[in-house]
């Protein structure tokens, strides 16, 4: 799934690559030898790849909902802002459609936009955390959201299993939609209902029947019990760390071919 929406940004940027003249195209690392070789390139932060926050969520769905109160509450850019301006990163909790459906009206559509606004900046951490990492944060209570204030969530972790628990809602983090720094987005079986915007229990269907795996999606195992719970050891690791490494490598080789597709598809065009 990650490669997926590796080889769709990788595609994009490749296009988009032929537009503008002197844009860099990050398919390599750079190497400290090109890095003081010239003044002229931007810092090596600037350079590590951007993902496209809207592609993401369209692409790796379905999570209509969540994105349309995104681009309904101009918080697109805030999120990638928060990911790419900031050395924290960000940790993005996306509900489904079929969260968004539980929750029975007037439940959302009574929300000013502000209050719109702030529900869906509560479902963000400012800071990226890998799923080993929620082990750690299980121990700070509360855990004060992008939302900020009395904005907050606890985190438990369960033998790999992480709830996000508000008020009125404990969601489970039910898949990994894309785990590279700096932007983590996790997928949530139900939508987070703080008691800063809700002072009663707002009504809420019971948990619909998990949906049938896409075609994309068949025969691989549950993202959230993969290689992300490998070594415990990780828990422990800087989170300023995360997205070195092996996976890495793996984003890069696939990232190389899908540019090179994107190339040929754009050549073909003209
Ligand atoms: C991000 O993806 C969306 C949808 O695919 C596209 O409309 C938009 O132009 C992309 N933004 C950038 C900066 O590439
Ligand atoms: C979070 O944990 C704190 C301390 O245990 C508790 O007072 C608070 O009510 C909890 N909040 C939620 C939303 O579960």
């Amino acid at each position: 799934m990650k490669c997926g929406v590796a080889l769709l940004a990788a595609v994009v940027m490749s296009v988009s690559a032929l537009h503008h003249a002197g844009a860099h195209r990050p398919l390599v690392k750079p190497s400290p030898a090109t890095t003081t070789r010239t003044d002229a390139r931007p810092p090596a932060r600037q350079v590590a790849k951007r993902a496209n926050l809207t592609a993401i969520l369209t692409l790796d769905g379905p999570f209509r909902a969540f994105l349309s109160y995104l681009q309904e509450t101009n918080l697109v850019e805030v999120f990638e802002s928060q990911a790419y301006l900031t050395d924290q990163g960000i940790t993005i909790f996306v509900p489904v459609d079929t969260a968004f459906d539980a929750v029975k009206p007037p439940g959302l559509s009574e929300l000013s936009v502000q209050e719109l606004k702030n529900l869906m900046m509560y479902h963000s951490l400012p800071k990226h955390y890998e799923l080993a990492d929620f082990e750690r944060l299980s121990h700070t209570r509360p855990v004060t959201t992008l939302a900020g204030g009395m904005y907050t969530v606890n985190v438990t972790y369960d033998e790999g299993t992480v709830h996000v628990h508000s008020k009125w809602a404990h969601a489970k983090i039910v898949g990994s939609v894309s785990v590279d720094a700096p932007m983590a987005i996790y997928e949530l079986d139900r939508v987070l209902l703080p008691d800063a915007l809700f002072h009663a229990q707002p009504p809420v269907a019971d948990l619909p029947a998990a949906p049938p795996p896409s075609e994309e999606d068949a025969g691989e195992p549950e993202p959230v019990v993969t290689t992300q719970f490998g070594s415990p050891v990780a828990v422990d690791a800087p989170v300023s760390s995360a997205g070195a490494g092996d996976d890495d490598g793996r984003f890069f080789a696939c990232y190389a071919a899908a540019a090179a597709l994107g190339i040929v598809m754009a050549l073909v065009a003209l």
